[in-house]
């Protein structure tokens, strides 16, 4: 890889970019992050990502850094230097260094790292076969609307349903599902979309927001509400949304065959819809 990326200030070549030591996000997960999706080297959704980074900044007392008012100019500035026509940027805000201590520093000085990645997204195998997935226990903490950077648990319980031969984890708390490790999840009965409410339960994705959106105004019925995996396994189809992913359907749970084992009917439409609304307000 030979990316120029930025931090604090600079636009750098990958290796030559570095962060302290005592860097907070190091030392504490103590940071927040956004990913924002790249289409045809424009950005989707901009908007939308950048109020949410403002609410998990203001959600754990955390500065902004010096250039949140130039994040756009410096995404665009990252995806023309590195020639990105598909993928994302990922940016991070931590509370910056200071000495190791539970404490916040009394003056901190955050830190802001921003880089791109490229990756096919339109044509991704996940998009065409759809996804397994496998039922876990939610044992991550109770703020998971703020986009933190503490993200072991969701990487643990990936690397479970990868060791099975599966893609990703839907995560269980108190019988129902929450969401998927790094994405929302959803399932359609009688022509119903049914997904979780929102809540400090889950992050409030992005493009769930868009995804809703379309469906009600492609007249598809959405019920917000809780369900349990079991539903899920009889329901005729589930899907999950993400900037990274879109919207991707769920063709098998914990081993049981959703859909006939392919992307179903209404997942299919919500992906077209989502790529080519979002391609006309993409900036
Ligand atoms: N993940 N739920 C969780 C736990 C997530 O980590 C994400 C996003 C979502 C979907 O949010 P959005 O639609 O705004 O992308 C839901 C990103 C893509 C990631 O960590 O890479």
């Amino acid at each position: 890889m030979n990316r120029i990326v930025y931090v604090n200030g600079d636009y750098l070549p990958e290796e030559k970019a570095k962060i302290s030591i005592f860097d907070r996000g190091f030392l504490m997960a103590d940071g927040v992050y956004e990913v924002t999706t790249i289409l045809d080297g424009k950005l989707l959704d901009f908007e939308g990502h950048l109020n949410r980074l403002r609410r998990s900044l203001s959600e754990l007392d955390m500065d902004d850094p010096p250039d949140m008012g130039n994040l756009l100019e410096i995404h665009h500035k990252l995806i023309k230097f590195n020639k990105v026509e598909q993928g994302g940027v990922y940016l991070q805000i931590t509370r910056g260094p200071g000495d190791r201590d539970f404490i916040f520093p009394k003056n901190p000085k955050p830190s802001l790292i921003i880089f791109t990645q490229s990756k096919n997204i339109l044509e991704a195998e996940t998009a065409l076969l759809g996804i397994k997935v496998i039922s876990i226990d939610d044992m991550r903490w109770g703020r998971r609307d703020i986009k933190t950077v503490q993200l072991l648990y969701s990487s643990m319980a990936k690397m479970k349903a990868k060791a099975k031969g599966c893609d990703d984890a839907w995560m269980i708390e108190n019988g129902y599902v929450t969401e998927g490790t790094s994405n929302n999840a959803y399932i359609v009965k009688n022509d119903t979309i049914i997904t979780r409410e929102l809540s400090n339960d889950i992050l409030h994705g992005i493009t769930r927001a868009s995804v809703l959106r379309y469906a009600k105004e492609a007249q598809i019925k959405v019920v917000e509400r809780q369900f349990t995996i079991d539903e899920a396994k009889t329901a005729d189809e589930a899907f999950i949304t993400s900037a990274s992913t879109f919207v991707t359907s769920v063709v098998e749970i914990d081993g049981k065959i959703i859909s006939k084992g392919k992307p179903g009917p209404i997942g299919k439409r919500l992906r077209e819809i989502y790529i080519e609304e979002s391609r006309k307000r993409s900036i």
